[in-house]
C-alpha cells in the first residue's frame, strides 16, 4: 500500500527571524512512517522542521509552513494509485501572521498586537476532496490524531465525523508518558463506526505498528 504521513510542527513566519510554532518533535509521525516501511509499504513522509533522521526506506519531503504542507500532501496523494492511506500526525499551526515581512522587523516597527489569519485544515481539505472523487480515489483511508487535554473521546468522535475520517488516534497530552517529545504514548482508537479501543502505554513505534495494521484492515 502507499502511505502519505505528515509529521512535526509547522512554522509560520512573521519576518525572516520570527515565527509561530509549537513543541511537536515529529516522533509519532516518524514512527508511523518507519512502521509502514517495515511492513513493506511505500511511504512518503511530509515533515515540518524537525531534527529526526529519515527512517530507512522512506521518501521524505521537507516543508515549513501549513500551506506548504498542504501543497505537498495534495501532490503526494494525487501521485498515488487509488487506495492510498493518509495518516495526519502533524501539529499544524491553525493560524499564521497575516503578513510576513521580507526584512527583520525592528522593535519600533512592530505593534503590540499581531494580526493572524486561519491556516487551511490539511486533513479536512484532502478528506473532503477525496469523497467527491471517483470511487477508486474515494477509497483512500484517512487517519487523524487528536491531542486533547479534556473530553478526549467526545472530541475525537467530533473530529472523526467533522473531518470525514476512518479513524482518530486520540491521546490525552496531560497524561504521564504521552504527548510532545516523549518516546511513549497512550492512545485510544476512535473509529468511524463509533467503536473505541483503548491501548496501554506503549512506545511510539509500538503504537505506530498498531496504526499501520489498523490501516491495512481499514482498506476497503
Ligand atoms: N490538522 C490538519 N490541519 C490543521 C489542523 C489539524 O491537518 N490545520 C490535523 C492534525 O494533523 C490531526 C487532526 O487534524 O490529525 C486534528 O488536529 P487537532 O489539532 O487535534 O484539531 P483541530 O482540528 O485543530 O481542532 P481543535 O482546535 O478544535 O482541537
Amino acid at each position: 500500500m502507499k502511505f502519505v504521513v505528515t509529521a512535526g510542527p509547522t512554522r509560520e513566519y512573521l519576518d525572516p527571524v520570527r515565527f509561530l510554532s509549537n513543541p511537536s518533535t515529529g516522533k509519532m509521525g516518524f514512527a508511523v512512517a518507519r512502521a509502514a516501511a517495515m511492513r513493506g509499504h511505500e511511504v512518503a513522509l511530509v515533515a515540518g522542521p524537525v531534527t529526526l533522521k529519515t527512517p530507512k526506506g522512506v521518501r521524505r519531503i521537507d516543508v515549513t509552513s501549513a500551506r506548504e504542507m498542504l501543497a505537498a500532501v495534495e501532490r503526494e496523494l494525487s501521485r498515488q494509485a487509488p487506495g492510498a492511506v493518509f495518516v495526519s500526525t502533524a501539529a499544524v499551526a491553525d493560524w499564521r501572521p497575516a503578513k510576513c515581512a521580507a526584512r527583520k522587523l525592528k522593535k519600533g516597527q512592530m505593534s503590540d498586537t499581531l494580526k493572524l489569519v486561519r491556516n487551511p485544515d490539511i486533513l479536512k481539505t484532502v478528506a473532503r476532496r477525496a469523497k467527491h472523487q471517483a470511487p477508486a480515489r474515494a477509497s483512500t483511508v484517512f487517519v487523524g490524531f487528536a491531542a486533547e487535554t479534556n473530553d478526549v473521546i467526545a472530541e475525537a468522535r467530533r473530529k472523526c465525523r467533522e473531518k470525514n475520517l476512518d479513524m482518530i488516534v486520540a491521546n490525552d497530552v496531560t497524561e504521564k508518558g504521552s504527548g510532545f517529545g516523549v518516546d511513549t504514548n497512550r492512545v485510544t482508537f476512535v473509529r468511524k463506526d463509533g467503536s473505541v479501543e483503548r491501548l496501554p502505554l506503549m512506545t511510539k513505534l509500538a503504537v505506530a505498528r498498531r496504526i499501520v495494521r489498523e490501516c491495512e484492515d481499514l482498506r476497503p
